[in-house]
C-alpha cells in the first residue's frame, strides 16, 4: 500500500474553500483505495469541519501536537484534543516545527504522547544541507536514533516515516532531491531498521519521500528512489495535480 499524505501547512484560509478542498481530496482517495492511502493535515482549527466533511476511505490528521500535558502552553494541542476532534494521525518532527525550535528530544517527547493516545505518528527527518563527505547522513542517523531508540518493534512498525530533505522542501527550494539521493537515504534508512529490528520487520516499515514532489517526478521517487509514498505541501492544495499524482503512481 502506498501513503499520499497532504500537508496542508497554514493554507487554505476560509471554510469554504476548506470544505472545496476536503470533497475533492475524498474522490481522489475513493478512486485510488485499493493501492493508495490518502490522509488531508489540515491546520488544527480546521480539524472539526475537516472531519464533517470527510468520508471513507480519506484519512484525517494533525500538524504537531504538544510534547507534554501540561495546560500552561499558549498556542499549543495536546494529543488529547486531537484525538477528540476525530484525526488519527499527525505529524511531527516537520522541518517547519524543528525551525521554530523543536529538537530530537521534543519530537521524541511528542511520539510518546500520540502512541499514549494510540495515534498514528508521521515522522519527518531529513538532513538541513548536503555535503560532498557524507556528514549529512549523522545528521539523519541522529534522528533516527532519538525516534527509534528505545523502541520496541510494535511499536516501531506503527511510525509512518517521512524522509524530507529539508533543502528540497516548499516553494524556496531550488529543486527536488533527485530520485537517486531518495534511494540513498531511503537504503541508509532500511540498513538502520534492519539493524535494529530484523530484515522482516524493517521491510514492513513505510518510507515515504516529501520535498517539492509533484505529479511529474513522483513515479521515478517510487521506482527508482523506493519511496513507499509521499508526504506533499503545495501539491496537495490543487486536487487536479494530487490526482494527476495519484493516477501516475497508481499505475
Ligand atoms: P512541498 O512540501 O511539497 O511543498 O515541498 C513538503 C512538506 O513540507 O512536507
Amino acid at each position: 500500500m502506498l501513503y499520499l499524505i497532504g500537508n496542508w501547512k497554514m493554507a487554505p484560509e476560509k471554510n469554504i474553500q476548506v470544505i472545496d478542498l476536503v470533497k475533492k481530496t475524498n474522490e481522489i482517495a475513493k478512486l485510488y483505495k485499493k493501492s493508495i492511502t490518502t490522509i488531508v493535515c489540515p491546520p488544527a482549527v480546521f480539524l472539526p469541519i475537516v472531519k464533517k466533511n470527510i468520508k471513507v476511505p480519506l484519512g484525517i490528521g494533525s500538524q504537531g501536537v504538544a510534547a507534554s500535558d501540561a495546560v500552561a502552553q499558549t498556542g499549543l494541542i495536546s494529543a488529547s484534543m486531537i484525538k477528540e476532534s476525530g484525526a488519527q494521525y499527525v505529524i511531527i518532527g516537520h522541518s517547519e516545527m524543528r525551525a521554530r525550535g523543536d529538537s530530537n528530544a521534543n519530537v521524541k517527547d511528542q511520539l510518546t504522547r500520540l502512541f499514549e493516545k494510540k495515534l498514528t505518528p508521521i515522522v519527518c527527518i531529513g538532513e538541513k544541507t548536503r555535503d560532498e563527505q557524507g556528514w549529512y547522513l549523522s545528521e539523519v542517523k541522529d534522528q533516527l536514533e532519538t525516534v527509534y531508540g528505545d523502541l520496541a518493534p510494535l511499536q516501531a512498525k506503527k511510525i509512518i516515516l517521512a524522509y524530507e530533505p529539508v533543502w528540497a522542501i516548499g516553494a524556496q527550494a531550488d529543486r527536488a532531491a533527485t530520485p537517486a539521493e531518495c534511494r540513498e537515504m531511503t537504503i541508509f534508512i532500511r540498513k538502520f531498521l534492519s539493524d535494529k529490528y530484523g530484515e522482516k520487520i524493517a521491510k514492513a516499515m513505510p518510507i515515504l519521500y516529501g520535498g517539492s514532489a509533484d505529479e511529474f517526478n513522483a513515479k521515478s521517487f517510487l521506482e527508482e528512489g523506493t519511496a513507499d509514498g509521499f508526504l506533499i505541501g503545495r501539491v496537495s492544495l490543487d486536487p487536479k495535480r494530487l490526482g494527476a499524482l495519484a493516477k501516475t503512481i497508481n499505475k
